[in-house]
């Protein structure tokens, strides 16, 4: 297999377009305004990397745009098919059965992070919220549930307190809970060529995040083992808002930020797919070397996308307006050089589509 990994052609010159697989080692910012192609766009990258490489894929998937990359299109030629359908991919989701369950561990998440699912504020709800850390030092059964019950039962009532505060969120009824049980990063860990954790089709955007935080806690928690992992986030607004408003979107935009800030050298890679640049924190874009740019009208957004971006052209930038649907700039260590491609066609199934309309 190849270092290079087709992606399309070249706009200009109808020619191959590669990028570098090996230089998926930093982070990643991928942009365009809605219907522009991104979710294709980054399928057809992310199958490329399953063909070409061992980087395993932890892709977190709010729209469930994913959940059928382990199944290759009638359309594909048959090497490529027969070699995707080889790669061992997981899709994990709120709705399967058995092992393909997405359930996460809250017992193992950060204790700020528990807090935040709590929704506790470190300052407005000062007591509770240091009760929540004496939590962390004190209990070590290690099973959610136990913690409920041992939570009601204590003698200090703070205690008790977070215990009605758990049922009075409806915490405890939350479906992707995994009590003692497995959990997705269990699942990352056995290192499959890929795993989506599909995010797609939750009661509420509070489960969505708590699962997304439970698994990045997790994968931050054990960075210092330095397996290099390759994290995809498409809709990344929905986890790394610059004004998010719940303590649990900021403890999501929190982790993100110091991902992005200090996961190179552990060997977490981002590559994060959004509308427009001002959706992101900023903190989060100003880590990214590669960039993936595709039609963008908003001259606002261009300008600042070419401010961080110093190493994309004004005058490739000065394009993206003008892009159809499917086509790209690529800039940054992935790509050889700066480059305007059109995107290849997916070799496995797209998820969530849009809404069709019934014709009469
Ligand atoms: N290169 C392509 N070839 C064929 N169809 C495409 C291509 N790119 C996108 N499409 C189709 O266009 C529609 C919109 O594309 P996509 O979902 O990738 O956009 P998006 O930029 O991710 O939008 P949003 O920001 O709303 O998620 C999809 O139905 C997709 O199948
Ligand atoms: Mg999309």
């Amino acid at each position: 297999m190849n270092a290079e990994m087709p992606i399309g052609t070249h706009l200009e010159t109808s020619e191959t377009a590669y990028l570098r697989a090996p230089k998926l080692n930093r982070h990643t910012f991928w942009c365009g305004q809605s219907g522009s192609g991104k979710t294709y766009a980054l399928g057809v990258v992310l199958e490329q990397v399953l063909l070409h490489t061992h980087l395993p894929l932890v892709i977190l998937d709010p729209n469930s745009d994913f959940v059928h990359l382990d199944s290759p299109q009638d359309s594909a030629s048959e090497e490529a098919a027969a070699q995707l359908a080889s790669r061992d991919v997981r899709i994990l989701r709120p709705s399967s059965p058995g092992d393909r369950h997405l359930q996460v561990r809250f017992v193992d998440m950060d204790i700020r992070s528990r807090a935040a699912v709590l929704q506790l504020d470190p300052v407005l709800d000062a007591e509770e919220y240091n009760a929540m850390l004496r939590v962390g030092a004190e209990y070590t059964f290690g099973d959610d549930r136990g913690l409920a019950t041992w939570l009601e039962n204590h003698e200090d009532p703070l205690l008790r307190r977070l215990a009605l505060r758990l049922q009075n969120l409806g915490v405890l009824e939350w479906d992707m809970w995994a009590w003692g049980g497995r959990d997705a990063t269990d699942v990352i860990n056995e290192l499959p060529d890929a795993t989506v954790v599909d995010l797609g089709g939750f009661d509420s955007a509070a489960q969505l995040q708590a699962s997304a935080l439970a698994v990045l806690d997790r994968l931050w928690a054990q960075r210092h083992e330095r397996t290099g992992r390759l994290v995809v986030i498409d809709e990344a607004h929905n986890l790394a808002a610059p004004d998010a408003g719940t303590p649990l979107a900021r403890a999501l935009t929190e982790r993100i930020v110091q991902i992005a800030a200090e996961g190179r050298k552990y060997g977490i890679w981002l590559l994060l797919s959004t509308q427009r640049p001002s959706k992101l924190h900023p903190n989060v874009i100003s880590q990214c070397d590669n960039l993936a740019l595709m039609k963008m009208s908003s001259t606002r957004d261009l300008d600042e996308l070419g401010q961080i971006f110093g190493f994309a052209p004004s005058e490739l930038l000065e394009r993206s307006p003008r892009f159809t649907q499917g086509q790209a700039l690529f800039a940054g260590g992935f790509a050889s050089e700066p480059q305007l491609v059109q995107m290849g066609e997916r070799l496995t199934r797209e998820g969530g589509s849009d809404v069709p309309i019934g014709l009469r």
